[in-house]
């Protein structure tokens, strides 16, 4: 009789705390709503956004930076190239040796090496260095497969995945830090003049043809596959979006109108706000312990740097409010950042019955043993609310810009049909132009980054975003992962641009 009475006094226990905790989840989940209409406000605040600004500095909480790069790769590039990629958990250095339109990627290589964690937080000249260090010992190991042409010298494509105020193709300061970089004495920098000195202090020559942002490389990359890429898109570490734009819709932009008549725009997505996101206490606390307080909150909701992070604070509450992992909080569960995104995502997707990959995961990280399996089960659900909620709204960010460029269908209704190259190679039309188009044009978005790459549902949840938003519409848009294209993008630019340089 005792024993019974302790066996319903612990699953009296379980039964209110589970209760306690699904009601904290289901208040999350109503903070959370990414429903089509909220969805639809955030498309049309990411499209007036972009317009403003583009019009004057300072206009929009969206950077909209010209790149100057005003002609992608077209598939003639030629010889041997290099890029360096900063800007994720780790460092890239590929070289790459392009054929021209018979051959195009002969050959490539590549290394990554993890960032120190003091690199990323000391000074300018420490990352710097560590950067030219790590390339020069790259290209030392240069094999036969690679050549030179006769008086080449070695060209690099330097991707840096920052907030750049560019000054030319291949210079410009360094706006601000994001994601977990803090290397304060580089802000207002020339990035590329910061590496070269480093380069040369090891001895070397190599010229910095090309600065270009990730989603750059990625659009680049893209096209250089597919002429109907637009839109980069960066879904990793961070989260960004460049696109390709009429010049003369920068208005903000002094310089002269290039010949194609096109401008790439990095637009730091990642710093877009409206008061139509859907933000909770979660947000805020998260933003607070941030390295950029009060920045890139777009960037929070999505992105992989902060996503297991919001589930863990979502969990913390349970712990504190409803005791779902016993009497106290466990002690590492209160460490910011101490839940990654991988982990998240393995948690979310575990399919066996018994959610064991939750218990291990809660027992690896946090030493949190004997869940049951009601709570693994909540546990998921966080994981899922956090997801859907970043991968809608990354759905959402994509529709506004193909709202911007005139290609999500809504200014298709029985308007006039033209040849859509008949004034110049944007491949299309805007929303502000005077006449628009019949949206049979294909559009493609290309998207790199570990986040879309590997977390599945967060994947099938910003397409089913994208198809719900976009409709009929969206059998002419397609999305596609450009594997690593973020690097071959920054050689190609490195290619073209080197011989502009050099002309
Ligand atoms: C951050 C950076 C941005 C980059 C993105 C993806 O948002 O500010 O420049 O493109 O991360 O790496």
């Amino acid at each position: 009789c005792a024993v019974a009475a302790v066996i319903v006094a612990r699953r009296v226990k379980f039964h209110s705390q589970k209760c306690a905790a699904r009601k904290i989840l289901v208040e999350f989940q109503e903070a959370c709503d990414t429903s089509l209409l909220r969805l639809r406000m955030v498309v049309d605040a990411m499209a007036a956004e972009m317009h403003a600004g583009l019009v004057s500095e300072g206009g929009s909480t969206l950077k909209m930076l010209p790149t100057y790069i005003d002609r992608l790769p077209d598939g003639n590039e030629r010889g041997l190239y290099y890029a360096v990629d900063l800007g994720g958990t780790n460092f890239r250095v590929l070289r790459v040796q392009l054929g021209g339109l018979e051959g195009r990627v002969i050959n490539q290589e590549y290394e990554e090496v993890p960032i120190p964690p003091h690199v990323m937080l000391g000074t300018s000249k420490q990352l710097f260095d560590f950067i030219a260090k790590e390339l020069v010992s790259f290209v030392a190991r240069e094999g036969q497969d690679f050549r030179l042409h006769a008086g080449q010298q070695r060209e690099i494509g330097f991707t840096f995945s920052f907030p750049v105020d560019q000054t030319a193709v291949n210079s410009g300061k360094l706006l601000q830090w994001t994601k977990g970089f803090k290397v304060n004495d580089a802000i207002g920098q020339d990035v590329v003049a910061a590496l070269q000195r480093s380069i040369e202090s090891l001895g070397h020559k190599m010229r910095i043809s090309a600065l270009i942002n990730d989603t750059v490389g990625t659009l680049a990359g893209g096209r250089y596959w597919n002429n109907d890429v637009m839109i980069g898109v960066i879904l990793g570490t961070g989260t960004n979006a460049c696109y390709v734009e009429r010049a003369e819709a920068v208005s903000k932009w002094g310089g002269e109108i290039p010949k194609s008549g096109q401008m790439v725009i990095n637009m730091e997505w990642g710093n877009f706000w409206s008061s139509h996101l859907p933000r909770t206490y979660v947000d805020e606390s998260l933003d607070n312990e941030s390295l950029n307080p009060g920045e890139y909150g777009f960037e929070k909701m999505i992105s992989g740097m902060y996503l297991g992070d919001c589930v863990r604070r979502v969990l913390v509450r349970m712990a504190q409010q409803a005791g779902i992992f016993g009497p106290r909080v466990p002690h590492r569960l209160l460490e910011a950042f101490s839940l990654k995104t991988p982990d998240m995502s393995k948690m979310h997707q575990d399919n066996n019955n018994d959610l064991r990959v939750v218990g291990e995961i809660l027992n690896s990280v946090y030493q949190i043993q004997n869940t049951t399996l009601g709570i693994r089960k909540i546990v998921v659900e966080v994981c899922d609310v956090v997801c859907k909620r970043g991968a809608r709204l990354a759905g959402a960010g994509i529709v506004g810009i193909l709202k911007k460029i005139g290609r999500d269908g809504s200014a298709a209704n029985g308007v006039i049909k033209r040849n859509l190259f008949e004034q110049s190679d944007m491949n299309g039309y805007h929303d502000d132009d005077p006449m628009q188009y019949t949206s049979d044009v294909k559009t493609v978005v290309a998207i790199d980054g570990g986040l879309y790459e590997h977390y599945t549902k967060f994947r099938e949840y910003m397409q089913d975003a994208v198809f719900e938003l976009l409709g009929e519409a969206s059998k002419n848009v397609s999305i596609q992962l450009s594997k690593d294209g973020s690097g071959i993008g920054a050689a190609l630019l490195a290619a073209s641009h080197a011989e502009h340089l050099s002309s």
